[in-house]
């Protein structure tokens, strides 16, 4: 069974014709299905991917990684391509967390409060054919594929980001962003994990993709691992907890930060990959 996760969006072009811009899109590949994982920050998504050859309109299943705006910015022009396809004339399947429409914000007192969550009403989504399903739960998206569902926190040393936060009535207060989630493709050489912002933390998702599918190998993982903010202490028992895995790929991107990626390239050599808009794997 070939897999291919194809980037459409990423911080930066890592092939001539695409355009880089702050947000992550990733096209998956598998058991006959198209599953689009998020949509990138604007309908650039529809630009990088008419330059790779991909048909926007012909993926059969959304999954939304949270409900930031640089990963569901481009869901109205997606939408809108879509419902000018013959094959998604009923709508189509959006898979989220409940809590993916709670108004997020980038809060820094006394000086910042700046709306970060999905950038449209979800009625107006509706109406462009989105059909949502919103599940705490893992879901099962074909025979291999899955969603993380609601990533338990297993280990200290992966904090949620201070800066995130949702309101309660007027109060700003800490985003635990529950809604963050991965997918979680089943292969002969283990799991291939899809990550959004891997705001819960990338051991922790992956200790949680584990305990989900009960299978312990580890073959890849994609995309974003949030640690832009990392400190020395966090790289470190990061890169002991991947070495525990024996990752054979590790194809990091967006908010992993491009310090934090460099160490990680240092460190993985052999399985390591910068994951840039264009990047197409096969796995
Ligand atoms: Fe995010
Ligand atoms: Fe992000």
């Amino acid at each position: 069974m070939p897999i291919t996760v194809t980037t459409l969006v990423e911080n930066t072009a890592g092939t001539p014709f695409t355009i880089g811009e702050w947000g992550q899109s990733l096209l998956v590949e598998a058991d006959g299905q198209k599953i689009l994982f998020d949509t990138g920050p604007s309908a650039l998504i529809t630009k990088n991917a008419t330059a790779l050859g991909v048909d926007i309109a012909t993926v059969d299943r959304i999954v939304l990684s949270h409900g930031h705006y640089d990963h569901t910015g481009g869901l109205q022009e997606v939408l809108v391509k879509i419902r000018e396809s013959v094959k998604h004339t009923a709508g189509i399947e959006i898979i989220a967390h409940p809590d993916v429409f709670t108004p997020k914000y980038f809060y820094i007192e006394d000086f910042v409060e700046k709306y970060i969550g999905i950038p449209f009403p979800r009625e107006e989504l509706e109406a462009l054919g989105a059909r949502f399903i919103l599940s705490e739960d893992s879901v099962r998206l074909s025979e291999n594929m899955l969603t993380t569902g609601e990533v338990e926190i297993s280990v200290d040393f992966e904090k949620i980001d201070k800066d995130l936060h949702v309101k309660e009535g007027e109060e700003q207060v800490h985003d635990k962003l529950a809604d963050d989630m991965g997918i979680i493709i089943k292969t002969d050489q283990g799991l291939v994990i899809l990550l959004g912002c891997g705001h819960r933390g990338i051991i922790n998702t992956l200790l949680h993709a584990q305990k989900v599918t009960g299978i312990k190998q580890i073959y890849a993982v994609i995309g974003g691992t949030h640690l832009i903010s990392a400190d020395k202490q966090q790289m470190q028992s990061t890169i002991d907890a991947i070495k525990g895995f024996n990752i054979k790929k590790l194809g990091v991107s967006h908010c992993t930060g491009l310090k934090s990626a460099a160490v990680l390239a240092h460190e993985f050599e052999g399985a390591f990959f910068f994951n840039s808009a264009g990047t197409k794997t096969v796995l």
